[in-house]
């Protein structure tokens, strides 16, 4: 039993210019999984990449590229993302109200991994059906700073969901994204996170390695000690 620590490296905060030497360079710092932000610039007032930079990424790395789909029609870059070589696929469930069923059940059928997010100011009983139906996703995404840009603080109150989670669901994965790194992980991983998104303090720091390795502990020991 219990749920493996994934550190996943947040791509917003790399250079674009160079995404595949970026990810190769993470992946060798130790990062379990490449965070990739894609954002529609209306579900959020930013706008950053497709399936077709996921299909080029996908070329360079066998790495699991954990999607993050910030727009307002999930259903619609199931498919496309599914061809470009996703492996998971997490979907807000602001944007899904309607149809998070067909979602979970579109996106398994094409070979990825449901996962569902959350913002701030959205109440965590919400993803409980999401979790808890027949055809389940297999990870709930708790935001910690409003999402859109990297590069923001983390807010302390979202452990509450995090930790309302763990206690509900004790092999579930749980992501937290947005403001971690070395003043902050502690507090996550105590209220329960495995997966850990880190953007800003990775791809700042001169030893991203150092980062990484110091997240992956705090998430271990913090498993030991429960
Ligand atoms: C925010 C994104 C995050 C972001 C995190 O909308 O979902 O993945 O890249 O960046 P940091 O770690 O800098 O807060
Ligand atoms: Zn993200």
């Amino acid at each position: 039993m219990g749920v493996t620590p994934k550190i996943a490296s947040s791509m917003l905060s790399s250079d674009f210019a160079n995404l595949a030497s970026e990810a190769e360079r993470m992946l060798n710092c130790g990062a379990d999984w490449l965070h990739m932000d894609i954002m529609d610039g209306h579900f959020v007032p930013n706008l950053t990449i497709g399936a077709p930079v996921i299909e080029s990424l996908r070329k360079h790395t066998k790495a699991y590229l954990d999607c993050h789909l910030m727009v307002t029609n999930p259903l619609d870059y199931v498919e496309p993302l599914g061809k470009a070589g996703a492996s998971g696929f997490t979907f807000h469930v602001e944007a899904s109200r309607e149809n998070w069923r067909e979602l979970i059940q579109r996106i398994k059928s094409k070979g990825m991994r449901p996962g569902v997010a959350l913002k701030p100011g959205t109440p965590i009983e919400e993803v409980y059906p999401l979790v808890e139906s027949e055809n389940p996703v297999e990870m709930v995404l708790v935001l910690t700073v409003e999402p859109g840009f990297g590069g923001q603080k983390f807010m302390p109150d979202m452990m509450d969901k995090v930790k309302t989670l763990r206690k509900k669901y004790p092999s579930l994965d749980i992501e937290v994204d947005g403001g971690l790194g070395p003043s902050t992980i502690d507090m996550a991983a105590s209220a329960g996170a495995n997966c850990i998104v880190a953007g800003s303090s990775v791809f700042g720091a001169p030893e991203p390695s150092h980062i990484i390795s110091l997240m992956r502990r705090s998430v271990e020991e913090c498993q030991k000690n429960n």
